[in-house]
């Protein structure tokens, strides 16, 4: 398939100033809804990662999971969620980031990856870099041979990319 990035861009909704004033917010769900796009996203997904050895593809909370099982399913690997606190049932390992306003926690099932796995950690949007950072912490913790960093959009202007070092690859489907 001949893949159109401009098609894919031009299928992303930009409503202003949700959730709140000064934002410019970036709606994926249009570009879901339409089942070409939905399968070229998938597919251009697919082909960046087949050849990587991936055993577990790890989605963050919530806009994570909607490409996340979908890759997962495509390469043959497993699916593990990266979950808000208090909604994972099992023992888990927990790491703290600062947003704008406050603190944040992401939290993982402890047994969820091991030192065999090969991660793929995804999520929707690289906006400040806040969220992935935690997560790629978290993941690491649980010490896997290798973690590849997924988006679907990247906004390159807040360079969220400088907070990852270079043990991981980081990778977007589209950059705005
Ligand atoms: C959004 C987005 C990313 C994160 C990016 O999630 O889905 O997860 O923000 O921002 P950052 O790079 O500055 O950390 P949000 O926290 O709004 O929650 P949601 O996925 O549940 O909607
Ligand atoms: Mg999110």
């Amino acid at each position: 398939m001949i893949m159109s990035k401009e098609a894919l861009i031009k299928s992303i909704r930009e409503i202003a100033d949700f959730p709140i004033p000064g934002i410019l917010f970036y709606d994926v769900t249009t570009l879901f809804k339409d089942a070409e796009r939905l399968q070229e996203l998938s597919d251009t997904m697919y082909e960046m990662y087949k050849d990587k050895g991936i055993t577990k593809v790890v989605g963050i909370e919530s806009r994570g999971f909607i490409m996340g099982p979908i890759l997962a399913t495509r390469l043959n690997a497993g699916f593990v969620p990266i979950r808000k606190p208090g909604k994972l049932p099992a023992e888990t390992i927990e790491e703290s980031y600062d947003k704008e306003y406050g603190k944040d926690t992401v939290q993982i099932h402890k047994d969820a990856i091991d030192e065999n796995d090969i991660i793929l950690l995804h999520d929707d949007l690289l906006a400040t870099g806040g969220t992935m950072e935690a997560a790629c912490k978290l993941v690491k913790k649980l010490r896997p041979k290798k973690v590849y960093v997924n988006f679907i959009i990247e906004l390159k202007e807040l360079n969220g990319r400088s907070v990852f070092g270079n043990d991981v690859e980081v990778e977007s489907v589209l950059s705005l």
